[in-house]
């Protein structure tokens, strides 16, 4: 058949082109557990799970959740057997920075250092790349509590700090870096929805202070210039000797219009990208916010002195992109009354339906149906509009409702995983062959774990565990499906 879009074929590794990395991800505050263990320092997941059971759907937290911090070897073995070439994890700050700071050595915890170096060279022994994220969400406390976190411009330092002594303790066996996953859901979560730590917003009851027009912007601000700096000391410091890659991970939905042939809702789904993936990908890549952020947003948007426009473009090797979900937009007209929030700033209204029918298949989680289409089409876009850039898929997967009544060896059933990532994988494919410049691709996620605003009511891994018996891990039939599709053939590799 002429069309490429059409011939199937075998997918499997050998399909995408050579070198190109395959593996699943999770991170510190979702797997590890012993949160009060070997020294390690409060988080601000700690903190508000703690203090606020009622904002998670079950009331959990994740002070034991899989236990990955006892558990790494056997996490490990599970990795190795189904053939992944790396795993993306992130460090937790406060294990190895009790209280957040360096305070010139003193600050440092040898018993969080020593996890890591475990963890890393067990993975190493294993033939497993590690891709380490220096900052998935799980702040310390003591940076919260002493100057309200990424809402100071004091972080800066600090996270430039702890990023260099990640990279002095591991840089030499840790060849990528992503400084921080998703930045765009710890502001928007964090302060404009108020739906994660620190659970700060303005415009839904029950948050925790907070002004959703205003700290989202300058959260972001922070975020981007912390990131940059970290940049820059891995690139004046270190990338020479340790010849690494360091870049930081975008999440975003990839846009349609709800109205066919609408011109406002084409406009609205190209504010939609501006205020979710542009917030960061322009500053990125120009130095400063898209115009239609700095029409639209004024001077609640923080601005870019000269000398932090440098230090925030091109401040990476590669994106990190995490898609799940597509979503349909449509324009809403600004609403003069109401105060303003990041939320309506765009003035945008997000949907997964069009005259009644879904835009694909519905997961657990509210926000995401399955549309892999979009994730070719993203892609493109990014190919297009960003020039090209080196691309590691760092998240993409769904999930299933724990159902505590199925008896596990049906619960394990999760074909729907597999049609999920095989129809991704077939869509990378067609956008790798269209010359977008993905590089690796890691699955969201290896176990089922903590998640942030369903605790554990959903469950997103290859594995299940079982949270009525010791932690168990039981491979599910995506796992397999994995194994053989990484699986190396003699004569190819
Ligand atoms: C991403 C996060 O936003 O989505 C992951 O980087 C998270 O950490 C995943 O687990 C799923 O999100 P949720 O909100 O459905 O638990």
């Amino acid at each position: 058949n002429a069309d490429p879009l059409l011939d199937f074929g075998d997918l499997d590794r050998y399909s995408f082109p050579p070198g190109f990395i395959f593996g699943a991800g999770s991170s510190s505050y979702q797997v590890e557990g012993a949160t009060f263990e070997d020294g390690k320092g409060e988080s601000i997941w700690d903190n508000y799970t703690h203090s606020h059971p009622e904002r998670i759907l079950d009331g959990s937290n994740a002070d034991v959740t899989v236990d990955q911090y006892h558990r790494y070897k056997e996490d490990i073995a599970i990795m190795k057997a189904m053939n992944m070439d790396s795993y993306r994890f992130s460090i937790s700050w406060s294990r190895i920075l009790p209280k957040g700071k360096l305070d010139g050595g003193r600050g440092i915890n040898p018993d969080g250092i020593k996890y890591y170096n475990n963890l890393i060279n067990e993975l190493i022994a294993n033939e497993i790349e590690p891709f380490v994220t220096l900052f998935h969400w799980d702040l310390p406390q003591a940076l919260e509590d002493e100057y309200g976190g990424f809402l100071s411009s004091q972080i800066i330092d600090d996270f430039r700090d702890y990023a260099d002594l990640c990279f002095t303790e591991f840089g030499d066996r840790v060849k990528y870096w992503a400084t921080i996953n998703e930045p765009w859901f710890f502001s928007n979560g964090g302060y404009a929805m108020g739906t994660t730590a620190p659970g700060r917003c303005s415009t839904n009851p029950g948050c925790l202070g907070g002004d959703s027009g205003t700290e989202p912007y300058i959260v972001t601000h922070n975020q981007l210039l912390a990131h940059g700096e970290a940049v820059n000391v891995y690139r004046t410091k270190y990338q020479e000797d340790q010849k690494g890659k360091i870049g930081i991970t975008l999440v975003t939905n990839w846009f349609i219009p709800l109205g066919d042939n609408s011109i406002p809702d084409l406009k609205a789904s190209e504010r939609a990208m501006d205020f979710q993936f542009g917030w960061f990908m322009e500053p990125l890549t120009t130095g400063d916010y898209s115009k239609s952020m700095r029409d639209i947003v004024k001077n609640r948007l923080p601005t870019f002195k000269p000398e932090e426009s440098l230090l925030v473009k091109d401040s990476f090797d590669f994106i990190g992109l995490n898609y799940y979900s597509s979503s349909y937009i449509n324009n809403v007209p600004p609403n003069a009354t109401a105060p303003p929030s990041y939320t309506t700033d765009p003035m945008t209204n997000t949907s997964f339906e069009k005259n009644g029918r879904p835009l694909g298949q519905r997961a657990a989680s509210f926000w995401i149906y399955v549309y892999p289409i979009g994730l070719r089409d993203l892609l493109m876009y990014i190919k297009e509009k960003y020039n090209n850039p080196v691309i590691y898929i760092h998240e993409n997967g769904m999930n299933e409702f724990n159902d505590p009544t199925l008896p596990i060896e049906e619960a394990v059933l999760d074909t729907y995983r597999i049609d999920y990532y095989y129809r991704h994988f077939y869509y990378m494919k067609s956008a790798i062959d269209a010359g977008a410049n993905v590089k690796g691709y890691y699955a969201w996620s290896l176990l089922d774990s903590f998640e942030w605003f369903n605790g554990y009511t959903v469950r997103f891994g290859f594995y299940f565990v079982d949270y009525n018996d010791g932690l168990k891990r039981y491979q599910k039939l995506s796992a397999n499906w994995y194994r053989y599709f990484l699986e190396r053939r003699k004569h190819q590799s």
